[in-house]
């Protein structure tokens, strides 16, 4: 099995904040995450397939290819919005960095032509990072 990686990047801003907590329970469970206008991120997106190599190509996906798939499907709807607001299918989804691996992961997916999505690894800032690899 071989692993093949492509990194993407984009900016957004978001607000963590639960409606069906309090002003206050929020301040203190997302502190200044929680601040009204939000903030921004310049997010790193890496989505990993594992598959096998073609013999003709030697790929196992051609990179240009997920490339593609990952500006149409993710990249031009969630760069430069706010990720509250202005992106359908984070409708009702608290914008932390697990959600949203999670929701890119049920769009790509199905969307991957070779190989299986092995997993979404986004990060929010140098130093925080998340990895989902499916249920
Ligand atoms: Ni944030």
């Amino acid at each position: 099995m071989v692993y093949v990686t492509r990194r993407a990047t984009f900016s957004a801003s978001h607000r963590l904040f639960n409606p069906a907590l309090s002003d206050e329970e929020n301040e203190k469970l997302y502190d200044k995450c929680a601040n009204p206008r939000g903030h921004g991120h310049n997010y790193v997106l890496e989505v990993t397939v594992a598959g096998k190599q073609s013999e003709r190509s030697g790929y196992v996906i051609d990179l240009k290819i997920l490339k593609q798939i990952l500006e149409t499907e993710i990249i031009r709807k969630v760069d430069h919005k706010h990720l509250n607001e202005d992106v359908d299918f984070l409708k009702g989804v608290i914008p932390t960095t697990e959600n949203l691996a999670r929701e890119f992961w049920k769009i790509l997916e199905p969307k991957i032509p070779v190989g299986t999505l092995c997993s979404i690894r986004l990060s929010e800032t140098e130093n925080n990072s998340v990895e989902y690899r499916g249920e």
